[in-house]
C-alpha cells in the first residue's frame, strides 16, 4: 500500500481520516502547523489505530519545508486539508485567508508537479455552491462564493481545474463536504474548536457540558417544517471514509478534476438536531430562538448520488449516531484536548 501525505492531519476531519487510512493499510505522513489543532489529536490517532504516523510540524505554504518532505517520501497521493475555515474571520481578515488557503494550494501543487506526485484529494466544501436555489444540490449546480472563505475554496478548485487541463498527469478529486459533525465512536477523538464555536453542533455540545449558558437558534421564521434552517449533517467518520473511498478509486478515474458531494442526502432542521442531541444527552438544552444570521441559507442538502456511484461510498450514520458520538467525546473531554482551564 502506498504512502499518503495528509496536510492538516491533526485537525478535526484530517485526524479522523488518518484513523481510517491507517485502518485501511495506508502509511500516513502528516504535516500540520497546529494553527487550529492539537498534537494530542495525533496521539489519539496512533492509539486508536495501533499504528505510527510520521509527523512534521510545519506550514504547507513554506516551500523549503514541503520540498524537504517530498524529497524524503515517495507519496502515492496527497490529501489536502490544511486551511483556515472560519467564515466570519475570513470576512475581517480576507488577505490572511487567501494567503493561507490559496497560497498553500499553489505551493503544494507546484511541488507535486515538480516531483511527479499527481494524485490529489482536496478538502472542499458545499460553500462553493453559495446560496443554492435548488435542493438537493448536485455537482452541476452553479458555483458561487459568498464570503472570502468560500472564495478561497472556489479559487482553489479553479486552480486545480486549470492545472488538470494543462498537465494530463494530474488526477484531482474535489470533495465538497456538507456539515461535518460527530466524533470517533471511542470518544477519544473529536472536534476541539478554539474560542467561541461558530457552528451549531460544537456550540450545542458546549452548552450541554455547561461551558455556555444557552444555544441561540438563528431564525425561527424560515419557510421550513418547524421554522428553522435545514442542513445536511454528516458524521465525520462517514466523511473520513469518503476520503479512503476516493483514494481507492483513483486508479480507475480518468485524469482531470472531478467534484463529489459528500453528504447524506437528508436535510435536518436546527430543532431536529437539537432534539436528537437532547435524546442522547438525556436532558433539555437551554435555547432561545433569535434573529436569522446574516448570510445563512434556508435549506441546504446534498444529492450524493455521484459519490455513491463513482466512489462506491455512502454515508451510513444517522443523526442519532452523530449526536451520540459527539456527546461521548464532549462529555469525556469537556475542554477538548485541553485539560483546563477553559478556553473562552
Ligand atoms: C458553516 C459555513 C460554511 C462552512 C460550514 C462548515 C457560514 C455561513 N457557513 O455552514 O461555509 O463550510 O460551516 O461546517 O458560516 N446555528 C444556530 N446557532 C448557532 C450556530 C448555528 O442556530 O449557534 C444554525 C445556523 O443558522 C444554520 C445551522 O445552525 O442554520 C448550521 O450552522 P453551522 O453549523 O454554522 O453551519 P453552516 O452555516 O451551514
Amino acid at each position: 500500500m502506498s504512502t499518503v501525505l495528509v496536510t492538516g492531519g491533526a485537525g478535526y476531519i484530517g485526524s479522523h481520516t488518518c484513523v481510517e487510512l491507517l485502518g485501511a493499510g495506508y502509511d500516513v505522513v502528516v504535516i500540520d502547523n497546529f494553527a487550529n489543532s492539537s498534537p494530542k489529536a495525533l496521539e489519539a490517532v496512533e492509539a486508536l489505530s495501533g499504528r505510527k504516523v510520521t509527523f512534521l510540524e510545519g506550514d504547507v505554504s513554506d516551500r523549503p519545508t514541503l520540498e524537504r518532505l517530498f524529497s524524503r517520501h515517495d507519496f502515492g497521493a496527497v490529501i489536502h486539508f490544511a486551511a483556515f475555515k472560519a467564515v466570519a474571520e475570513s470576512m475581517s481578515e480576507p488577505l490572511r485567508y487567501y494567503a493561507n488557503n490559496v497560497g498553500s494550494v499553489l505551493n503544494l501543487l507546484e511541488v507535486m508537479q515538480q516531483t511527479g506526485c499527481c494524485n490529489l484529494v482536496f478538502s472542499s466544501s458545499c460553500t462553493v455552491y453559495g446560496n443554492a436555489q435548488v435542493v438537493p444540490i448536485d455537482e452541476t449546480a452553479p458555483l458561487e462564493a459568498v464570503n472570502p472563505y468560500g472564495r478561497s475554496k472556489l479559487v482553489s478548485e479553479e486552480i486545480m481545474r486549470d492545472l488538470c487541463a494543462a498537465d494530463p498527469r494530474f488526477k484531482v478529486v474535489l470533495l465538497r463536504y456538507f456539515n461535518p459533525v460527530g466524533a470517533h465512536p471511542s470518544g477519544e477523538l473529536g472536534e476541539d474548536p478554539r474560542g467561541i464555536p461558530d457552528n451549531l453542533m460544537p456550540y450545542l455540545m458546549q452548552v450541554a457540558v455547561g461551558r455556555r449558558d444557552k444555544l441561540s437558534v438563528f431564525g425561527g421564521d424560515y419557510p421550513t417544517r418547524d421554522g428553522t434552517a435545514i442542513r445536511d449533517y454528516i458524521h465525520v467518520v462517514d466523511l473520513a471514509l469518503g476520503h479512503v473511498a476516493a483514494l481507492g478509486v483513483l486508479d480507475e478515474l480518468e485524469p482531470g478534476c472531478q467534484p463529489f458531494n459528500l453528504g447524506t442526502g437528508t436535510g435536518s432542521t436546527v430543532l431536529e438536531l437539537v432534539q436528537a442531541a437532547q435524546r442522547v444527552i438525556g436532558r433539555p438544552i437551554p435555547l432561545e430562538i433569535v434573529g436569522r444570521r446574516d448570510g445563512d441559507s434556508v435549506a441546504v442538502w446534498a444529492d450524493p448520488s455521484r459519490a455513491n456511484a463513482v466512489l462506491r461510498w455512502r454515508a451510513t450514520r444517522n443523526l442519532h449516531d452523530m449526536c451520540r458520538d459527539h456527546w461521548n467525546w464532549q462529555s469525556k473531554h469537556p475542554y477538548g484536548f485541553v485539560d483546563g482551564p477553559p478556553r473562552t
